[in-house]
């Protein structure tokens, strides 16, 4: 019975760590995670700036992105982008 108990319990302890080491952290890690979630990550080198806000809203509204992008993970991706682009 006791087995039972430690092997549930280093089963959750292991399944914690496997799920807290898969969360995206930063800001460039969120959008690898979200944006290759249906397609491989797209070339913007040559995309202007101003064409991110967009780019993700097409994504979100038009291709079903909105399933695993929230709105505040489309803020921090379209910041993250944009920031890329300075010099
Ligand atoms: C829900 C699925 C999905 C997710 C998530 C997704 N995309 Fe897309 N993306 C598509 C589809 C569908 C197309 C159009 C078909 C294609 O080109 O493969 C596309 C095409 C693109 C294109 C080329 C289209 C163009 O306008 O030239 C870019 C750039 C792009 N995605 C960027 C992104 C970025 C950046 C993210 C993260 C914010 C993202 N995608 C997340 C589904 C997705």
């Amino acid at each position: 019975m006791r087995v039972v108990v430690v092997v549930t319990a280093l089963l959750v302890v292991i399944a914690g760590a496997w799920w807290w080491a898969s969360v995206p952290r930063t800001p460039k890690e969120l959008y690898e995670a979200r944006c290759s979630a249906c397609h491989a990550l797209a070339d913007l080198s040559r995309r202007r700036p101003e064409e991110m806000v967009a780019i993700i809203d097409t994504m979100r509204h038009r291709n079903g992105a909105a399933s695993v992008i929230g709105e505040t993970e489309a803020q921090e991706i379209i910041g993250y982008l944009k920031s890329l682009k300075d010099p």
